[in-house]
């Protein structure tokens, strides 16, 4: 059976799910949206995934036409209809059918989307061995212009990024903030680990709140790992004993060169390891269970 996919209350095949070519999230990126994964019939952190939907869609002024309970439901319901115990789940909220013009207040009621389906971001054995990255020019978007820490469907800043690092031969790219400080990835946030301290940039300056972020913070407290939000430059990154990337689709990456520079011995970290055994455990008991 093609894959199903929920438009508004209903479930179309794939070949057949469709939104207006006037609707606003197509002609402006005017929408909001989360990337969420389920492990063996649950739903990883999906209460934290639909905070930060509605948080970023009450930002935007944009009403969501249903409830976080309606959209528990919808979700488990677009992963039961597909026979997905382990999925990727997209889900989209756009402004709307409107007309050509900017003003959101002429799209009467915001589109929902869910897609269930698989991803596979890097190969098995990047996360083996690691990844390498690079500092591209585009920098990170300024929190009073578009803040990062709004997941809307606005993401030509990270495109752009994207690009950079893949003309350049790379899978992914560090996105500095304007003020030269490292913010994050294009889809990912950056940790490292120096004299047995965790860090990674604090929001503000230019990062989305990651929900695998959170995981692995709490996962370091519970583990008595000492932890800081602060300032990082390439130059720590560079000096690191390890590096790793954090996201829903992702997961958890190590780094092993940026920049040309070899990241301590080259290879993933014991702390990455630990993180990475220690949040697969994670996946196991926290968020929304379902029946397949
Ligand atoms: C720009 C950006 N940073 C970080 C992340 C990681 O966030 P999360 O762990 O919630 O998936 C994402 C995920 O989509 C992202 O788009």
């Amino acid at each position: 059976m093609e894959l199903q996919v929920y438009v508004d209350g209903k479930w179309y095949p794939k070949s057949e799910a469709k939104v207006s070519v006037f609707d606003h999230g197509l002609l402006y990126g005017d929408g909001v949206f989360e990337g969420i994964r389920a492990y063996n019939n649950l739903i990883f952190k999906l209460k934290e995934h639909l905070d930060r939907l509605y948080e970023t869609a009450h930002t935007i002024m944009l009403e969501i036409p249903m409830s976080k309970e309606e959209m528990t439901k919808a979700v488990v319901e677009t992963l039961q209809t597909n026979g997905l115990s382990n999925a990727y789940i997209r889900l989209v909220v756009t402004r709307g059918t409107g007309d050509l013009g900017l003003d959101p207040r002429k799209c009467k009621r915001a589109t929902v989307i869910i897609i269930t389906d698989k991803i596979v971001l890097y190969p098995d054995e990047l996360y083996k061995n690691g990844l390498e990255i690079i500092t591209v020019p585009t920098v990170r978007n300024l929190p009073e212009a578009l803040n990062p820490q709004l997941k809307t469907l606005n993401y030509l800043n990270n495109i752009m990024a994207k690009i950079e690092a893949t003309n350049a031969g790379y899978q992914e790219a560090i996105m500095l903030n304007f003020q030269g400080y490292v913010a994050e990835c294009t889809g990912d946030n950056i940790f490292l680990v120096k004299k047995g301290e965790l860090a990674t940039p604090p929001a503000y300056l230019g990062a989305l709140k990651g929900i695998t972020r959170n995981a692995i913070i709490e996962i370091a407290s519970a583990q008595k790992l000492s932890f800081k939000e602060r300032i990082l430059t390439r130059h720590d990154l560079f000096n690191a004993e390890e590096v790793f990337l954090t996201g829903t689709a992702a997961e958890i990456i190590p780094a092993v060169k940026i920049d040309g520079r070899v990241i301590a011995s080259g290879k993933p970290g014991q702390t990455t390891l630990r993180l990475m055994k220690a949040f697969h455990q994670l996946t196991k008991s926290d968020g929304v269970r379902y029946k397949a």
